[in-house]
């Protein structure tokens, strides 16, 4: 008996609408923009100056001149937002981690350059003391032990001068409780209450961040883990109550990092708290894609982009990613 003679038989056939590019582009039910791209890029002294990072290929750090160039190509590509990460010399770190408030130091100076010259991108800055503490922890060390409170009082500080800056939008990274709430006061007690903030607020302690630790030299410094106070990648009901609690502290955006082993947790938060949710593809996740590609093991354009739609049917409203380039070019190349 044939399938014919079967009446009724596939009840379903959904290929009919997967036949023609006409037909999947007709039903396609999300569409990845270069407006959800938010680019993280790593400034560093110097002028004219490029460094290469060994395990990230194809992302350099740039001096702060270079950093506004690439800024203003970024703008002209479409891209809405970037996110500045500084790489700071081992004579800047400190235990007091000082140089995170100092209105001078390499981060605050970009950001004055790119809002200067191109005034319309986004800026986005890191609020966390890795890369001035010599002990690369996020927060401030007492005998070997992270003090919650007095690293929520030196964030404040550094969130503080990154504002007067010109930031836009401030992406508390630490982990450390009550930073948000912090943050926010301090903000509203300075008459800065149009600076938004993007909680990194399910942010795992992950084996993913390790390219991106060279690329701010934090590596060298870093002394154990930060199981402490980044989350267990176990634990999704907590970090649920950690963006929960972020949002009644005052973020106004949510993150999830890393982003692809946590795609869970992307849809849980949307779905849930239907608050603006973004996720970071981080270094290792870069690095995985490109090195595979490098070797000729998988298609890189291809697995990048099939990457950042995950992204969307997930139900975030933006990622922050390394191929933040790439992927608007081939967005306004009319990739399908
Ligand atoms: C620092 C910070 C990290 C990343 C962003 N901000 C590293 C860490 O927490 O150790 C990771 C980004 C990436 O891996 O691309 N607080």
């Amino acid at each position: 008996m044939t399938a014919k003679s079967a009446p009724g038989f596939p009840a379903s056939r959904p290929r009919r609408l997967r036949r023609t590019p006409a037909l999947r582009a007709l039903v396609r039910e999300d569409r990845l923009s270069v407006d959800d791209l938010i680019w993280p890029v790593f400034v560093c002294d110097g002028d004219n100056a490029t460094q290469e990072i060994a395990s990230m290929p194809g992302v350099i750090r740039r001096s702060v001149d270079l950093t506004v160039e690439a800024a203003a190509e970024a703008q002209a590509a479409g891209i809405r937002a970037i996110c500045l990460f500084p790489y700071t010399d081992g004579t800047l770190k400190t235990d007091d981690c000082a140089e995170a408030w100092n209105p001078e130091n390499l981060s605050n100076r970009a950001t004055r350059a790119i809002k200067a010259a191109v005034p319309d991108i986004a800026i986005m800055t890191d609020v966390a003391l890795d890369p001035y503490n010599a002990q690369g922890h996020d927060g401030i060390l007492r005998d070997g032990v992270i003090v919650n409170d007095d690293s929520v009082a030196a964030l404040v500080k550094m969130a503080m001068a990154q504002a007067e800056a010109g930031a836009d939008i401030l992406g508390p990274s630490d982990m450390m409780d009550g930073r948000i709430g912090a943050i926010r006061s301090a903000l509203e007690d300075a008459g800065l209450c149009d600076v938004t903030i993007m909680s990194y607020a399910a942010k795992y302690a992950s084996a993913f961040y390790g390219p991106f630790r060279d690329a701010v030299g934090a590596s060298g410094a870093l002394k154990g883990d930060k199981k402490t106070y980044q989350l267990d990648p176990l634990n999704a009901d907590e970090g649920l109550r950690c963006v929960a609690r972020d949002i009644a502290e005052g973020a106004d955006m949510v993150m999830v990092k890393p982003g692809m082993p946590y795609l869970d947790l992307c849809a849980k938060v949307k779905d849930r708290f239907g608050v603006p949710t973004f996720a970071y593809q981080v270094s290792g996740e870069y690095a995985m894609i490109r090195a595979a590609a490098g070797n000729g093991w998988i298609d890189g354009e291809k697995a990048m982009m099939e990457s950042l739609m995950a992204f969307r049917r997930a139900g975030c409203d933006g990622v922050l990613t390394y191929f933040a380039p790439e992927a608007a070019r081939l967005i306004r190349a009319g990739w399908e």
